[in-house]
């Protein structure tokens, strides 16, 4: 960001910092309401956050300054906003096309195809005796399917019952094997590169188990290695490189979501998110909600220096939420240069964390309380729950509004260890339902809000380098747990010593 406007919020944090906690609100009372934003299903209220009316102009200003309207077209638009791999990053593609440029209309053209590919092998399998799916993928081949059908799936409604396989850790393996009957199963084998270990690791131990490659299928972009790894051809559903794995759970890696939903709510995901990709590049900035998410990340990260976000979800069934939304923030946001490979300047991710309330008020909350760190916090509740038990719901949207309040307003007590500081800032994102189109509408958010914190940041939010170094050594590492003459003069000398004591000499 500018000098100038690095300055300007500075200035506001300085000033907001002398004022007493939560003093912004207690002046401005009329901002709880002025300070939510609705759109559709969804509504954000950031009026308990530690910023006021000149520090929130402070933000559009460098939100104007970074003219997010033509970064979203150069997304939209298939431009390469991937530079270090020179890609394009058209998940937007697989829900729509509002650009018409000749790569978002070839990509749209390849998403469409793919997908009445994905139905006929879902009709294929409806009629043959497969009940369970095992989907086997990591990272982003694996973290929004999850997520997705641990939200919405109904077991008992539903034709197949999908299990994620993601670790390379044996034991999960091992149980799924256990528990399952291979003549029922479909194994998906959901990698873009199709060399990722874990789960080139796992499909060769379930295909062993299968014995018989006709119930093997492959979402991926390298179909060679997927047929030379035996799977039949007409079982390999396309993925391709402008689409990043973190997001790419709209793609034919959400297939075991259509089989695990059916297709109706598969398609209502993705109009919900094309509904939020429509919102993201056409709303003012002050009124459009990925952008104003992403300011108030910057906010808490540049501006005010939190190292920590936490993410908690009062609703059990986006337990798997946090997860997704760590890869996609931390993986994106967490570099150290700049797109152009300079050095960055101001804090890239925060540390992501979170979970499920009511469960994390009886864990993390007491040090969000009385912790001498502060962290952003974004609050997540549903406002009409699917079940009929009231009570519950009331005593569970309780608790949010409760915590909410108290981080903001604090307490003050003749007792130390009584006293809450208060001036801890909060965000209250509520969506009406929780469905297949108001979910697809908050991961589009969510998507949508990580480009533009690396647009302010000046960050590829589309590249992962970071990761690759540790499964090369563990490569070099695994040869030498397996025979010790591998192990050379430089290698690590606590790798050397925790080799010795695991080989047990
Ligand atoms: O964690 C690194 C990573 O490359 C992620 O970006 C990706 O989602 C994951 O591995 C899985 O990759 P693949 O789909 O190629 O198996």
């Amino acid at each position: 960001m500018s000098q100038a406007i690095a300055g300007q919020l500075a200035a506001h944090v300085a000033r907001l910092r002398q004022s007493a906690p939560a003093q912004g609100l207690a002046q401005d009372p009329e901002r709880a309401t002025r300070w939510q934003l609705g759109f559709g299903p969804l509504s954000l209220n950031f009026g308990r956050e530690r910023l006021d009316q000149p520090a929130f102009d402070a933000l559009l200003a460098l939100a104007a300054e970074r003219d997010l309207g033509a970064a979203f077209e150069r997304l939209f638009g298939g431009e390469v906003v991937n530079a270090s791999e020179d890609r394009a990053a058209l998940h937007t593609a697989l829900r729509g096309d509002l650009i018409g440029s000749r790569a978002s209309r070839a990509a749209r053209a390849e998403a469409l195809a793919a997908r009445e590919q994905m139905r006929t092998l879902s009709a294929q399998l409806v009629q043959s005796q497969i009940t369970d799916i095992i989907h086997v993928g990591i990272g982003g081949s694996d973290l929004g399917p999850r997520l997705v059908i641990d939200a919405l799936a109904k077991p008992a409604a539903s034709r197949f019952k999908v299990h994620f396989l993601a670790n390379v850790d044996g034991h999960a393996v091992a149980e799924l094997m256990a528990r399952l009957d291979p003549q029922r199963c479909a194994v998906v084998l959901v990698s873009k590169s199709f060399n990722t270990p874990e789960t080139r690791r796992n499909g060769a131990t379930l295909k062993r188990w299968l014995g018989n490659d006709s119930q093997l299928y492959a979402v991926t972009a390298n179909a060679a290695a997927a047929h030379a790894d035996g799977v039949p051809e007409t079982h390999v559903l396309p993925l391709w490189d402008w689409v990043g794995g973190r997001f790419s759970l709209w793609s034919p890696v959400g297939w075991s979501i259509a089989l695990a939903l059916g297709d109706e709510a598969f398609d209502a995901l993705l109009d919900g998110a094309a509904e939020m990709d429509r919102h993201a590049l056409g709303a003012a900035a002050a009124d459009n909600m990925a952008i104003v998410h992403a300011l108030l990340a910057v906010w808490h990260r540049t501006a005010l220096g939190l190292p920590g976000r936490a993410v908690v979800a009062y609703d059990q069934r986006l337990a798997q939420l946090v997860p997704w939304m760590q890869q996609l923030m931390m993986e994106s946001l967490g570099k150290s240069v700049t797109a152009d490979g300079e050095p960055l300047l101001d804090p890239s991710a925060p540390l992501l964390f979170g979970g499920v309330g009511t469960d994390v008020q009886h864990s993390f909350f007491q040090a969000l309380h009385q912790g001498t760190e502060t962290v952003a916090l974004e609050l997540i509740g549903v406002i009409h729950p699917d079940h009929a038990l009231a009570a519950h719901h009331t005593e569970l949207l309780a608790n949010l509004l409760a915590q909410g309040e108290v981080l903001a307003n604090g307490k003050d007590s003749p007792q130390a260890h009584q006293r809450y500081p208060g001036g801890r800032g909060s965000s209250t994102l509520l969506l009406e339902r929780l469905d297949p189109h108001s979910l697809g509408m908050l991961l589009a958010l969510y998507e949508h809000s990580t480009y533009v914190q690396a647009i302010l940041l000046g960050i590829n939010a589309f590249d992962q380098w970071g990761v690759e170094l540790g499964k090369h050594v563990a490569r070099e590492v695994g040869a030498m747990l397996k025979d010790s003459s591998a192990i050379k003069a430089d290698t690590d000398p606590v790798t050397r010593a925790l080799l010795a004591r695991i080989r047990g000499n």
